[in-house]
């Protein structure tokens, strides 16, 4: 039988103090060390005579450390674990969802909706009258003014204006052009030349609709001028400046100017 030294005794009787081990264990501290001290360590694993033996100084640090408490909920984890599955805030979005899915199927069908005039609009806007480059893609303004909500509605009252304007381009500079009295830098090229008659209503009605926001409906007499069989000439000529051709055309049509 080897003697355990008795500071390494000692040693391990404060290591377990320490550990706080429990009761059982400190009876144990004042039996002689030898058999007490390597016993319970090893008996587990070897067999009796075996566990005698050793007895190695250092065997009770090897005692297993004293059972972890089971750890106290957390607050936020108690928290996930009751809260509502469904966050209150997600609720008027999983309300909304399914007129959104509405709308959105009705936006995908609109290019179908598209009407000759502005399909053929949007085209002149985007490619041949090279629109866009100036006023921006999405109407939003560039060299020139920016056409949405409501701007170029505002800029000209009445859609004859509003030809007349894309015929003719910019004034010299310094003049007044538009119906909120805001002077030309002279920036606005003339196209009356360029494109025809009828590509000049298409973009006007396409700018006024699609990207001014006005109704359909209040366009209704620009739309028949457009339709209109045999009565647009193929361009309309620069300089002319007063709605009133327009008008004759409208009336040789059987059209209600509105
Ligand atoms: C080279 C640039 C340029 C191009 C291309 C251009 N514009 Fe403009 N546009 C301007 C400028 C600049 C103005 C503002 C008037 C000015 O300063 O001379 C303007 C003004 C306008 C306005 C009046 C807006 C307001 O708020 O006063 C309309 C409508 C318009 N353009 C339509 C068109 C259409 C339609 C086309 C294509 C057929 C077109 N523009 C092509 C530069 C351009």
């Amino acid at each position: 039988m080897v003697e355990v030294p008795e500071h390494l005794l000692k040693r391990s009787q404060d290591r377990r103090k320490d550990l706080g081990a429990t009761t059982g264990d400190e009876p144990a501290a004042d039996v002689p060390p030898s058999e007490t001290a390597a016993a319970p360590a090893v008996a587990q694993t070897q067999a009796p005579e075996a566990a005698a033996a050793p007895s190695l100084p250092d065997l009770p640090d090897l005692e297993p450390e004293p059972e972890p408490q089971p750890e106290p909920v957390k607050p936020w984890v108690h928290a996930a674990m009751t809260r509502k599955k469904i966050p209150v805030w997600a609720v008027p979005v999983l309300i909304f969802l399914p007129f959104w899915a509405i709308i959105f199927a009705g936006t995908l069908e609109s290019p179908e909706r598209d009407t000759e005039i502005i399909a053929l609009g949007r085209e002149v806007y985007d490619g041949s009258g090279g629109c866009a480059g100036c006023h921006g893609a999405e109407g939003g303004g560039g060299i020139g003014p920016a056409l949405v909500d409501g701007e170029v509605l505002a800029a000209f009252n009445d859609w004859r204006n509003h030809v007349i304007w894309v015929v003719n381009g910019s004034p010299p500079a310094g003049q007044v052009y538009n119906d909120q009295g805001e002077i030309s830098t002279a920036g606005m090229p003339s196209n009356g030349d360029k494109l025809s008659a009828r590509e000049i209503l298409a973009v006007v009605y396409f700018e006024r609709v699609e990207l001014g926001g006005a109704a359909e409906a209040d366009l209704h007499d620009l739309e028949e001028l457009f339709e209109a069989e045999g009565v647009v000439p193929n361009q309309f000529d620069i300089g002319q400046t007063f709605p009133s051709t327009l008008n004759g055309l409208m009336a040789s049509a059987g059209i209600a100017a509105g």
